[in-house]
């Protein structure tokens, strides 16, 4: 049995600064969350330079306020774990930089950890113990991928997007229906009174045998059903409250059905008896009943990440922080951030595909 330790997580890689207090990996004592959503609602899309300044801003602030609610004091803490990538690279570096301010003033142990492998781990926040192995399911504004996890530090890519995000999609759909920033959330309300049967929009590679996914031409389906064959600019307003809530509904089925299919299949294939899923658009009703339904039918236990930790948090930062520390795996005061590319380039998209 291993000692439980308090863990400070950090997390600011794309437009989210937030910081959270988690003892033995699980208990959450704090996790502050303060969403820049409507620094760049106007721009349609996060705007780098907005995002860095504002995380500049709110560090600080989000940290003592995470420690604060832990009623804790920095150097109560066994170790700062920090989101180092994927992401935007002058994002991270403001969390990175306050994590390494802090492992020096209070000589606390610095642990990196990557944002999408915390986002394939998040739902054993509300597990206990974690559901592993399983087939992971992340889905978010910058990714869409299937993991294969036997362990917090032990997972293996499956397969992913080789175009756009499922978040993405759902950003730029709701753009070209003119929905306003973010897309997900407005997509999935107005989506309850379509007729997801009513357009018949693309499910790409729904029938291949591999794990990757394409969603942009699921994108340009849409916006030539909305601007007419061929156009790519036009406007929304002549479509009447049902039709558009009739192409929202249509939109997010032809989505949602391959990420379904693919997982359960991929789950399947590896022989794991649990689904988990995390990432922003993890936060989705249709996806969550979608999964419910397939998971129940093929046999598999399902554990949807709580809505609270779907989108960015340092909470499942401290979580798997937690474990690369139990583990021994410390970075130090040398840290980088890694922007990373959040997709391989496309000829080795290929391998990934065929080799896995
Ligand atoms: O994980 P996240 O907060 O940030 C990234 O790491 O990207 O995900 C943000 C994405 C956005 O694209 C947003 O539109 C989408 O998650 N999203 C949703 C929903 N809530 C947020 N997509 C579909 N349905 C939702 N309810
Ligand atoms: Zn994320």
């Amino acid at each position: 049995m291993t000692t439980a330790r308090t863990i400070l997580g950090i997390e600011s890689s794309c437009d989210e600064t937030s910081a959270a207090v988690v003892v033995g990996g699980r208990d959450v004592r704090a996790n502050i969350v303060s969403s820049q959503v409507k620094l760049h609602a106007k721009y349609g899309g996060v705007v780098p330079e907005i995002a860095a300044r504002a995380h500049i801003e709110q560090i600080r602030l989000i940290i003592e306020q995470a420690l604060d609610a832990a009623r804790l004091h920095a150097r109560d803490l066994d170790a700062i774990a920090v989101t180092a990538g994927p992401g935007l690279v002058g994002s991270l570096l403001i969390g990175v930089t306050a994590a390494k301010v802090l492992s020096l003033a209070f000589d606390l142990p610095l642990v990196a950890v990557n944002h999408i492998e915390a986002h394939a781990t998040s739902a054993a926040l509300a597990v206990d113990p974690p559901p592993w192995p399983a087939v992971a399911l992340v889905v978010s504004g910058g990714h869409s991928s299937i993991y294969h996890v036997r362990g917090f530090l032990d997972m293996e890519l499956l397969g992913q997007t080789t175009d756009d995000a499922a978040g993405e999609a759902f950003d730029k759909v709701a753009a070209i229906l003119e929905l306003g920033y973010p897309g997900g959330p407005v997509i999935d309300r107005i989506a309850q009174t379509g007729d997801p049967a009513a357009i018949a929009f693309p499910r790409t590679w729904l029938h291949e045998p591999h794990f990757d996914f394409s969603f942009s031409g699921l994108k340009t389906a849409v916006l030539y059903h909305v601007y007419g064959k061929g156009e790519k600019y036009g406007s929304a307003a002549h479509l009447s409250a049902q039709q558009l809530a009739d192409v929202a509904a249509s939109f997010q089925a032809a989505l949602i059905e391959p990420l379904i299919t693919k997982t359960v299949r991929a789950a399947q294939h590896v022989g794991a008896p649990h689904v988990v899923v995390g990432g922003g658009v993890a936060a989705n009703s249709a996806l969550r009943a979608g999964l419910r339904r397939a998971c129940e039918e093929a046999g598999l236990h399902l554990h949807l990440t709580p809505i609270e930790y779907c989108g960015d948090n340092a909470a499942m930062i401290a979580m798997l922080g937690h474990e690369l520390f139990q583990a021994g795996r410390l970075a130090d005061l040398s840290l980088e951030p890694h922007g990373g590319l959040l997709r391989p380039p496309r000829h080795k998209r290929r391998k990934t595909r065929r080799g896995s």
